[in-house]
């Protein structure tokens, strides 16, 4: 069955005490607020998984880390393995976020060994993809958006790709307040599930969860959510504040 899921992904932000803090305030609201529809996921820094775990522990919040290694173990100074983030009690790792792919030359074949390397860890992956503003106004996003998926995770097999979340963010809509309409993002989303479906068959597709990121926040996740294949989000800005990371995953 597909779930909804409402994912924070920090980025570079917030030390480890404020971490600590975010976490616990998250971890409290999402505790008081009763039975929600969506899981909830925290992304942070390598540097706050442990502590953040602790907080989390014997809670509803899972805990993503925001990037693994492309190598499994060895000589690659200041690099993190998907075996370490496993061990910190991490269940999920994001990996292809634009920012990454942009400034630290993540390509498509990298991302396939991360994906590897995650799943062979037993970490669920939430694979992110979408297009530049130069590719959404030349029109030919789709076959982008398809290479991504398709040369980063068309290799899985089907049991693995159960461990698969897509992330679909446009790379206009980030940190820019310009949030893809709901339309735009559903007409995406629909395309993604058709693709999996082509390779994976109807009810696999079916079952997977799309999310959307790109200056989601409060006043416009109920629009996005209400679309019959986006299926949560994944949140930068507003999941550095409790309170807008609350109004996000209530928005179901
Ligand atoms: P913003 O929500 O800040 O636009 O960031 C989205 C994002 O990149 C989540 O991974």
């Amino acid at each position: 069955m597909r779930k909804n899921i409402v994912a924070g992904n920090w980025k570079m932000n917030t030390t480890v005490p404020e971490g600590v803090k975010l976490a616990e305030d998250v971890n409290a609201a999402v505790n008081a607020a009763g039975e929600l529809k969506c899981d909830v996921v925290v992304g942070v820094p390598f540097t706050h998984l442990t502590a953040v775990k602790a907080v989390l522990d014997g809670g509803k919040v899972g805990l993503a880390a925001e990037n693994c290694a492309a190598k499994a173990s060895g000589a690659y100074t200041g690099e993190v393995s998907a075996a370490m983030v496993a061990s910190t009690g991490a269940q999920y790792v994001i990996l292809g976020h634009s920012e990454r792919r942009e400034y630290f030359c993540e390509s498509n074949e990298m991302l396939k060994e991360k994906v590897d390397l995650a799943l062979a860890n037993g970490l669920k992956v939430i694979f992110c993809c979408g297009e530049s503003l130069e590719l959404r106004e030349a029109g030919n996003y789709a076959d982008f958006i398809a290479a991504e998926i398709s040369e980063s995770l068309f290799h899985l097999t089907a049991e693995q790709w159960a461990n698969i979340v897509i992330a679909y963010e446009p790379i206009w809509a980030i940190g820019t307040g310009k949030t893809a309409t709901s339309d735009q993002a559903q007409e995406v989303h629909a395309m993604i599930r058709k693709l999996i479906a082509g390779k994976y068959g109807e009810k696999l597709a079916d079952d997977t969860t799309i999310l959307y990121g790109g200056s989601c926040k409060p006043s416009n996740a109920p629009e996005l959510f209400a679309k019959p294949d986006i299926d949560g989000g994944l949140i930068g800005g507003a999941s550095l504040k409790a309170a807008d990371f609350m109004g996000i995953v209530t928005a179901f």
